[in-house]
């Protein structure tokens, strides 16, 4: 049998039936070679304590739902390797977000700042289906590729220290995803874009911290 090592892990957890205040509870977890920080949280939830929340699904760096803090650092849990961290790890629900419950996060804000960037190609005018598709050269898609990669995992709003202070900036993946399509030679609606992007708590209240582009598990640098 593959050899386990027993790693402490404190879990921050909140229950707004039950608590006031949140707490940590701490947990020994017999941790595989290869585990992530999210097996060790499963491990938790299936054997030791069942009342734990936390998101996850597809456990390979895609969906973007398994984002925490760890020691303090938004990453994807699914990608923390436990092997990478030395002592006690703590695990905490995406800081400048309100908890729900335990690791879960509300993520209502950061839904409605990307929808409200418009992120879909708009066009003056339709082509019919029957006239093609809209082409578009290597070149062209190099232009807004990196942008395109993000996956709503949120750690950037997680580590921007606009948004510790002022919840209401749009904040770095909803600007990436707007300039992902201002920056697309199939769109035309920059102009409505721009207009978002020049209002209060937008682009302009960006202090160039970049913690951002430090955290984001794609490489994308808004
Ligand atoms: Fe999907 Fe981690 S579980 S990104």
């Amino acid at each position: 049998m593959a050899e386990m090592r027993v790693v402490k892990f404190e879990v921050l957890r909140f229950g707004p039936e039950t608590d006031a205040e949140p707490h940590f509870d701490t947990y020994e977890v017999p941790c595989m070679e290869d585990w992530v920080v999210l097996d060790a949280l499963n491990a938790i939830k299936d054997d030791i304590d069942p009342t734990l929340s936390h998101r996850w699904s597809c456990r390979m760096g895609v969906c973007g739902s398994c984002g925490m803090l760890v020691n303090g650092r938004p990453v994807l849990t699914c990608a923390a390797f436990v092997r990478n961290y030395s002592g006690t790890i703590r695990v905490e629900p995406l800081s400048n977000f309100p908890v729900v419950r335990d690791l879960v996060v509300d993520l209502g804000s950061f839904i409605d700042k990307i929808k409200s960037v418009k992120p879909w190609i708009i066009r003056k005018i339709e082509k019919d289906v029957g006239q093609g598709e809209y082409r578009q050269s290597p070149e062209q898609l190099a232009e807004f590729k990196q942008y395109s990669m993000c996956i709503n995992c949120a750690l950037c709003y997680a580590a921007c220290p606009v948004l510790a202070s002022e919840p209401e900036f749009l904040g770095p993946a909803a600007i990436a995803l707007g300039h992902r399509y201002n920056m697309d030679s199939r769109d035309e609606g920059a102009a409505e874009r721009n207009a978002i992007f020049r209002g209060e708590g937008t682009v302009f209240s960006c202090s160039y911290a970049n913690e951002c582009s430090q955290v984001c598990p794609k490489h994308v640098d808004p």
